[in-house]
């Protein structure tokens, strides 16, 4: 028999009616609700929690039952099957044809036929394309124009705060900012177009796409305003695409030598089986590229500013060191990762923890789970930049796992690990490091932001990345 208790195996058949709706109290960060306990004393686990607003305010507390008494949970109510164990996860990431990936709903129709949906050989011919140019050599030499355009930015909110910009104001030399609008949202949108050798006029028109397209991942309403945006977002691009094979351009260094040809132009001459990509296969990745990085690294940025503010002394610790930003990065997205896990669908019939999982089944991995594995990480609820069992070098695709660290699971791992996680990482702290050497004594403005159940303390961050991030400092 398994050690696992299910609810269906519960007597209380009252209690197994999920088609009602329920409401659940608001509790303390890190307390779960009582759902009830078995004749053993196993916590009992109600799947409606998980569309419950107490669930997206404190979520860590009823992944701790699920990785503790259901590792891999058959959720009736969403016919899921959820699996939240570090070491579950990651052998399931490995195998992507065990484990395949899905097409994600409305994603798809947004951001077109994508490779996040494809598996096995027909995956690595298109990720690997365009992968080498987000990481290594080819990157570091753009690293002075991520600076370049922190700074530009920064030195835009003089602009704003004399044009009466909501986001930033200046009074009694202080300045206040909301540091989502006024940096996090657009700059990793501005980055990506820099690296990829867009013109740089073309950034504000990308940040309309990119806003459009994300908008209309979130519903009916704004689903046809997505794909028109990532429409004139592939023929813009198709144009280029035509240009820069008759002429290809360049990438320099700030003091203007070449560096290389910059990516589309070399898109446009590889050559795949002995085909040139077509235009289509080039514009649908660029897209992808585009969608892939805004509101996650926007997320890892507004989240690590909140987090270190909120924890002077290691706040201290980055600006007395600057090499403690990787760390911080790392941190971050394990304790705050602005994306929670991936759907696979199991291609066999598979057995885990005593539960039968019938082939085709969906099969959620959530990382923000592996990510607060007590098995894994000591003191899992703590944001600790100097912790020793978090891993924090050279990204792999094959994970970290020696001497007691191991990497997090924000990036994924495997075939299917994010190929922007380097430049997401540079963004991340190349911008922040500007900002910080910029910002003299900032802070956050807790008044400002949202309140918890108490209406008093912050509100807790949840299963969403920090949707504002309100920052006073001294102007003198
Ligand atoms: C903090 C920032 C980011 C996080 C947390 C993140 C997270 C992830 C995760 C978890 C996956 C794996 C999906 C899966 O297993 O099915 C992924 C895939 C992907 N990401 Fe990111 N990402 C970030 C930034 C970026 C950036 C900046 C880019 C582009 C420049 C990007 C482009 C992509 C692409 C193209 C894929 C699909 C890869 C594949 O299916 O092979 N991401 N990302």
């Amino acid at each position: 028999m398994s050690t696992y208790r299910f609810l269906d195996d519960m007597a209380d058949t009252a209690e197994q009616d999920f088609g009602q709706p329920k409401t659940f109290p608001l509790m303390p960060e890190g307390e779960a609700v009582d759902m009830g306990h078995a004749d053993d004393g196993t916590p009992l686990f109600d799947p409606r929690i998980l569309d419950s607003p107490e669930f997206f305010r404190n979520p860590y507390p009823y992944y701790k039952i699920l990785r503790d008494h259901y590792p891999v949970y058959h959720d009736k109510l969403h016919n899921t099957y959820w699996v939240t164990r570090y070491d579950d996860i990651t052998e399931c990431y490995f195998d992507d044809e065990g484990f395949n990936t899905i097409p994600k709903g409305s994603s798809s129709g947004v951001l077109g036929n994508t490779q996040l949906e494809l598996s096995g050989i027909e995956h690595r011919r298109r990720r690997n394309l365009y992968g080498q140019h987000l990481v290594g050599q080819s990157l570091n030499h753009r690293i002075p124009a991520i600076e370049h355009l922190a700074d530009e930015m920064f030195d835009h909110w003089d602009t704003m705060a004399a044009d009466g910009s909501d986001f930033v104001t200046d009074e009694d030399g202080k300045r206040l900012v909301e540091l989502g609008m006024a940096f996090a949202n657009e700059f990793p949108i501005r980055v990506v177009c820099e690296v990829l050798g867009f013109p740089k006029e073309a950034q504000s028109q990308f940040f309309y796409w990119y806003n459009s397209m994300m908008t209309g991942l979130g519903g009916s309403d704004t689903h046809k305003q997505g794909v028109e945006a990532r429409q004139d977002l592939e023929d813009y691009v198709a144009g280029i695409v035509e240009q820069r094979r008759e002429t290809p351009t360049y990438l320099y260094d700030s003091d203007g030598n070449p560096i290389s040809k910059d990516v589309i132009s070399k898109l446009c001459e590889t050559k795949v089986d002995g085909d040139f990509l077509s235009t289509e296969e080039i514009t649908s990745n660029i897209a992808l590229v585009v969608g892939g990085g805004g509101e996650t690294t926007r997320g890892a940025i507004l989240n690590m500013w909140t987090l270190l503010l909120r924890h002077p002394e290691q706040f201290k610790a980055v600006v007395d060191d600057e090499e403690n930003w990787d760390k911080a990065f790392h941190e971050t997205l394990r304790i705050a990762s602005p994306i929670g896990g991936q759907p696979r669908h199991n291609t066999f019939d598979v057995e885990m923890h005593g539960v039968k999982v019938p082939a085709g089944s969906l099969m959620q991995m959530v990382d923000f789970s592996a990510n607060h594995d007590d098995r894994i990480f000591k003191d899992p609820e703590t944001f600790d930049i100097f912790r020793d069992d978090l891993y924090s070098g050279k990204l792999l695709r094959s994970g970290y796992r020696k001497e007691g660290k191991c990497s997090h699971m924000a990036f994924g791992v495997g075939p299917h690990l994010c190929p922007g996680a380097w430049i997401s990482h540079q963004e991340a702290v190349v911008g922040s490091k500007i900002l910080q050497k910029r910002m003299k004594n900032p802070r956050i403005r807790e008044d400002l932001m949202p309140k918890d159940i108490d209406g008093e303390s912050a509100a807790p961050m949840g299963i969403v990345s920090v949707r504002a991030l309100w920052l006073e400092y001294d102007l003198v």
